[in-house]
């Protein structure tokens, strides 16, 4: 943002952690981040989501094991949401920068029994081989990137043709604004998203809302497919 008074210009520009910096905070948080989803309501409104988008017939269903990524996946919330709601034979890849939330994912995945592996890696370089996953999920991780595009392209890259990527977001709005203060992260409105989403090679998007809670106020999803050919 830049301002012109007369002879001056005053400009104000977001300065985002560095990938060192979140990490230490995050693996500061993990102690305490999944009882806390738990208790404002995420862990429920995740496994909502899911079910809501169930029952559209977006996802990918009908076989025996999925395998999917989850980018950012903290301490598993939202994937182990995915895999109460839509299939528990799933096979998560769990990607973080942070070690000690990728520590209490690995715990709680176990201790549901679900099948998983663990990477740390930034999401923007991810180790993980091109077409090689039927679904990539990915929950409050995108607006720590100071360069969205580049996150969501890896993210695209790992898809299989015609496979969702599944991104949920926070929202440009006051609750949004705060949470923002706190953890310098940014906010997205519904069109940025989409642009962003289009640019990185997916097609038939869709917005979802969360049903009525703070999650509804503070985030939103929203579903793309990749392109059949690779962009
Ligand atoms: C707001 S938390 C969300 C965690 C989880 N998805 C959830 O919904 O509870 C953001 C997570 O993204 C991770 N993260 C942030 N930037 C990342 C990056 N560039 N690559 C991979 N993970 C990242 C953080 O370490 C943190 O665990």
């Amino acid at each position: 943002m830049e301002w012109t008074f007369g002879w001056w210009q005053v400009s104000v520009q977001r300065v985002y952690p560095t990938t060192t910096e979140l990490s230490k905070t995050y693996n500061q948080a993990a102690n305490w981040w999944h009882q806390h989803l738990r208790l404002l309501g995420y862990s429920h409104a995740y496994r909502e989501l899911w079910q809501s988008l169930k029952n559209t017939n977006l996802l990918p269903h009908s076989k025996d094991s999925l395998t999917i990524c989850d980018c950012g996946i903290g301490t598993a919330a939202f994937s182990l949401a995915f895999a109460q709601t839509i299939n528990p034979a799933t096979e998560i890849t769990g990607v973080d920068i942070s070690s000690e939330m990728l520590n209490t994912a690995h715990r709680l995945l176990n201790q549901a029994k679900i099948r998983h592996q663990i990477c740390q890696s930034d999401v923007k370089i991810l180790p993980l081989a091109d077409e090689s996953f039927d679904a990539v999920i990915s929950a409050h991780m995108l607006e720590h990137l100071a360069d969205p595009t580049q996150g969501l392209r890896e993210m695209v890259r790992i898809l299989r043709p015609g496979a969702p990527l599944i991104l949920v977001v926070t929202c440009s709005a006051l609750p949004g604004w705060f949470i923002q203060w706190h953890w310098g992260n940014r906010c997205f409105n519904r069109k940025e998203l989409f642009s962003l989403m289009h640019e990185a090679g997916l097609i038939r998007l869709q917005f979802v809302l969360f049903p009525i809670g703070l999650a509804h106020l503070t985030s939103f999803a929203c579903i793309g497919f990749r392109r059949d050919a690779c962009f």
